[in-house]
């Protein structure tokens, strides 16, 4: 099976991401379509961009990167757990796409956001654009949790039927692109 990574990008302790991304996780298991494995930032530790080099055209030469480079590598798919600060997606989000090219090229990507007021969706709209450029391909819907709604009286996230089944939905047509996306990554390689 292909092998999809779920990235929750929150570096912040208490955060609601790594358990929006274990519940993605769970669904994903629950299609069968992907093998599914996370990655949280806050976990990774990437440090700020310190390659010498260019990603898109230099080996990276840190360890850090080294293994980063691998994990993102061994995806054929994406989902972003995505945080919205200041009516946008997070600086490590960034630091830790622009550590890397070619392994995102190529890939679909689904996209989970969570927020206040806008459910994350202006922080997935603010990251589509960085994404089309290092050639990954949205996958529709975009699935948002909004932390007023989706959170119980102790902060737990609880999802409800309308979330799994907007997350069913995006893993769905993540299957779909991968499938299509494969084919076209073997033959930029042949
Ligand atoms: C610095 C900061 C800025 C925020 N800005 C927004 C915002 O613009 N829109 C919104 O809906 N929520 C905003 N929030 C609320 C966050 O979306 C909410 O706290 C969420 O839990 C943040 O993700 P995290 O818990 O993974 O850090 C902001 C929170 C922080 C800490």
């Amino acid at each position: 099976m292909p092998r999809l990574m779920i990235l929750s990008a929150s570096t912040r302790p208490t955060s609601p991401g790594p358990s929006i991304a274990s519940w993605v996780t769970g669904r994903a298991v629950r299609d069968g379509v992907f093998t599914p494995f996370t990655v949280d930032l806050a976990e990774l530790a990437l440090p700020f961009l310190d390659e010498p080099g260019s990603p898109s055209q230099d080996a990276p030469v840190h360890p850090h990167t080294r293994a980063w480079s691998a994990t993102v590598d061994s995806a054929d798919a994406f989902v972003f757990v995505v945080n919205e600060y200041n009516h946008s997606y997070t600086a490590p989000l960034k630091n830790a796409v622009d550590f890397l090219f070619h392994e995102w090229r190529r890939k679909p990507v689904g996209f989970v956001g969570y927020g206040m007021s806008s459910r994350g969706m202006r922080a997935v709209e603010a990251f589509q654009p960085v994404a089309a450029a290092l050639g990954m391909v949205p996958a529709a819907p975009v699935v948002t949790v909004g932390l007023r709604d989706d959170l119980d009286g102790a902060g737990v996230f609880r999802p409800g039927a309308a979330l799994d089944s907007a997350a069913d939905a995006m893993l769905r047509e993540l299957g779909g692109l991968e499938r299509a996306l494969s084919g076209l990554r073997a033959s930029a390689a042949a």
